[in-house]
């Protein structure tokens, strides 16, 4: 008996071996095997890739829409087919979890390998939610929440099956005329550093969950210094000022763990970005240690022959390919020339294997081979898109970007129950769509809260009367004009709503004319006869030339370009609910003709003095050197002294820290954030260095009357700067350390580096 349960058991064994040998594929291939190592599944899917595969991994395409009239459209049915043979491994602008899931389909489940597609979007500051614009946020030096606004910008993003996002803008400008600054984090590499790690760091928390996407560290290099400010203009920089002044913010950023790098549609020593090897093999790769990818700006491999650096298409594949960058947003080069190159001995399967590998590297990282559809939950999507939480997060930073720049006789902030009444005006003031810029990702103005609806809502709908004020276009119009004056006849208190619409802000928006428009500056002046006080709002995405409007204003509050949730948030910092604690990143400037204007400047042979004869010296003869706002500058309902500046030593070696400190008090009647700003300069150096340089700053909150130690340690880190070839050095001999609430008005103490 035993004997046969025995032979039945082997029988019944055999055969569902026998069964399960003909239903099961022989082995799962190692790339399909989540259980084998990212290394293993990459080196095992390399060898069953065509080397038209290999070339498609490293194509973008721009998508757009793929469902409904649009699959029968000649150009997106070739796009799929593409897709099918395997010969795009990203699209750009598909968003949605409709449309990504649907290409996502076709990549997965009708190619040949079924290696599964990134989708990469420009969210610049926000998915739905439309957060404050970079440029902005940055002015709250609060780093905590940047990183925080970066994390809902993802979570936002990858609920909508976006996996990839073309941001921070590390571009270190100091050129307002620049449409783009609005991208960025102003003009300081050390604060520009800061911010853009913590960008990357809330865009990518550790990529391994579903809330998270990719960060892409642009426009590398050195796109910032667009000569004129005129976009995709020429870039001439020594490499002096490409280590000390435009590298440290992207070195930051790539430091922070970002997946990609994006080359700049600029020239670099007359090699254009895309092409040249020493930023992206020499620096990024070997000095730096970038072992993500690097994806070119919109079709800059192909530019490289307008730019006469490659004689044809073929031969901007080769030139893009070997300086080292890697995937070919929309030029079509890559694609189609890398199969040809390889043939020819060009180029390498190892080099190809290598490019495709990091590609490869990310979709493995993301979990899309696993799951294909992990950021395809329309539930989780609709739940996730503006939700009540995100807009909370979003109008907390928006409080944090106003700055306030004027503030006569305390006129600011305004009581809200005492039933003035205030004159709006300004059309941006009532204008949903210039609440957004450019760059609005899946935004819709719609969802906008404008100031006008945020000021109804705080001081009362029968409080705030509204008008125009100038035409759509900023310019001239005397009929609102005389209405904008007897609106305000009306009032105890006018606001007026100027600047540049916020269509103004963003790529491809170069002005040669910042200054505020004749038609703007016409209705201040005529509003300031009737003696009440007037508060001007800036919306902006740069900062303007405020010069102008100086005598026709009592305060001014420069809000930007704040996104949904601007108008609650204006509102709030005129009713005082939110007391202003932003700090500009880029200096006003005086003048048009200052331009560009930066505080990190060199002293020069020649400058000019405080005080006595000025001729002959580094100066203009129409117009002051100094900015009108400086780096740094923002006012509060309070006021902060600084007091009793102490160092530790006053000669210390090169490896030693220096103890400073310094005493703020809250002067004022409010609780309020100061922040407390510390710069240096070293006096000697074989290479002259700026006149001073942040190097620390904290920001910190004080009650009404209350005060605090602030202490800092510099380091050498913080005493050094670059060689032209980028090495870190410091050198012994004289330097100061300075504090203050802004890059102008510091208290300082010299001290003494030695060997
Ligand atoms: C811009 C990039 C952007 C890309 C994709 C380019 O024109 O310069 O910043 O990420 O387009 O939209």
């Amino acid at each position: 008996m035993r004997k046969q349960i025995f032979a039945a058991a082997v029988l019944l064994l055999s055969a569902s071996f026998l069964q399960a040998q003909i239903k099961a594929p022989a082995t799962i291939p190692t790339y399909k095997n989540a259980k084998a190592s990212i290394t293993e599944r990459i080196n095992d899917l390399l060898k069953r890739m065509t080397v038209e595969e290999k070339a498609g991994q490293l194509n973008q395409v721009n998508g757009g829409v793929f469902t409904g009239p649009a699959a029968n459209d000649p150009g997106q049915k070739a796009k799929m087919q593409m897709t099918r043979e395997g010969k795009v491994g990203s699209f750009l602008n598909v968003i949605g979890v409709k449309e990504t899931k649907n290409a996502q389909k076709v990549a997965v489940e009708e190619s040949r390998l079924g290696i599964p597609l990134l989708f990469g979007f420009d969210v610049i500051h926000g998915y739905r939610t439309i957060f404050p614009i970079p440029l902005a946020e940055a002015c709250s030096w609060d780093l905590v929440g940047i990183e925080k606004n970066a994390s809902i910008h993802a979570k936002e993003a990858a609920s909508a099956g976006v996996h990839w996002t073309f941001a921070p803008m590390c571009d270190i400008s100091n050129d307002p005329r620049w449409g783009r600054v609005m991208e960025g984090a102003g003009e300081d590499p050390y604060l520009g550093g800061m911010i853009s790690a913590a960008r990357v760091k809330g865009l990518q928390g550790d990529l391994s969950d579903a809330n998270h996407i990719m960060s892409t560290v642009k426009h590398y290099a050195v796109y910032g210094a667009v000569e004129a400010g005129r976009e995709y203009n020429n870039v001439d920089v020594s490499r002096v000022a490409l280590w000390n002044k435009y590298l440290p913010p992207y070195k930051a950023a790539v430091g922070a763990g970002a997946a990609t790098v994006m080359n700049s549609f600029n020239v670099f020593d007359g090699v254009p970005a895309s092409g040249n090897k020493y930023l992206v093999t020499d620096v990024l790769e070997k000095k730096w240690g970038f072992k993500g990818f690097v994806v070119s700006d919109w079709a800059s491999f192909g530019e490289m022959v307008t730019h006469g650096y490659a004689a044809d298409a073929k031969d901007a594949a080769l030139k893009a390919f070997q300086a080292g960058s890697h995937m070919d947003m929309e030029a079509n080069v890559t694609g189609k020339y890398l199969p040809e190159l390889l043939k020819e001995g060009k180029i390498t399967m190892k080099q190809l294997d290598e490019a495709v590998a990091r590609v490869l590297y990310f979709k493995f990282k993301l979990g899309l081979f696993d799951d294909p559809y992990k950021f395809s939950n329309e539930a989780r999507e609709s739940a996730t898109l503006f939700s009540e939480a995100n807009r909370a997060v979003a109008l907390e930073a928006a409080k944090r970007s106003i700055i306030l720049l004027k503030n006569n006789h305390d006129v600011l902030p305004l009581n809200a129950s005492s039933g003035r009444k205030i004159a709006l005006i300004g059309h941006y003031a009532n204008s949903k769509e210039d609440m957004f810029d450019f760059w609005i990702a899946n935004g819709t103005a719609n969802d906008a809260i404008t100031v006008y609806d945020g000021m109804q809502k705080r001081f009362g709908a029968a409080n705030v009367s509204f008008s125009k004020g100038y035409n759509d276009d900023a310019t001239t119009n005397e009929t609102l004009i005389k209405e904008a004056v007897a609106a305000a006849d009306n009032a105890d208190v006018v606001v007026v709503n100027i600047g540049l619409s916020g269509k103004m802000a963003g790529e491809d928006r170069a002005l040669g004319n910042i200054n505020i428009s004749d038609g703007q500056v016409a209705l201040l002046k005529a509003l300031q006869k009737n003696g009440r006080p007037v508060i001007a709002l800036v919306n902006s995405g740069r900062p303007m030339v405020l010069t102008q409007i100086q005598n026709y204003t009592t305060a001014i509050l420069q809000t930007w370009i704040l996104g949904t949730e601007t108008g609650d948030a204006v509102a709030a910092v005129l009713a005082g609910d939110y007391n202003p604690s932003a700090k500009t990143v880029m200096s006003f400037p005086y003048a048009l003709g200052q331009i560009p204007i930066y505080y990190n400047h060199f002293n020069t042979g020649r400058p000019i003095p405080d005080t006595g004869d000025q001729g002959w010296k580094s100066r203009y003869r129409d117009q002051p050197n100094d900015p009108l706002y400086p780096f740094g500058y923002g006012l509060s309902y309070t006021n902060f002294t600084y007091s009793g500046m102490l160092i530790n030593k006053t000669a210390i070696q090169k490896t030693e820290p220096l103890q400073v400190s310094i005493t703020v008090k809250n002067t004022g009647k409010f609780d309020g954030e100061e922040v407390v700003q510390l710069y240096i300069r070293d006096i000697t150096a074989s290479i002259v260095r700026p006149v001073k340089e942040l190097k620390a700053f904290q920001k910190i909150f004080l009650k009404a009357g209350e005060s605090k130690e602030v202490k800092f340690t510099l380091t050498a880190k913080d005493l050094s700067f670059y060689d032209a070839e980028g090495n870190s050095i410091i050198e012994a001999g004289a330097f100061k350390v300075m504090i203050g609430g802004n890059s102008k008005d510091v208290t300082e103490k010299d001290f003494e580096v030695r060997n």
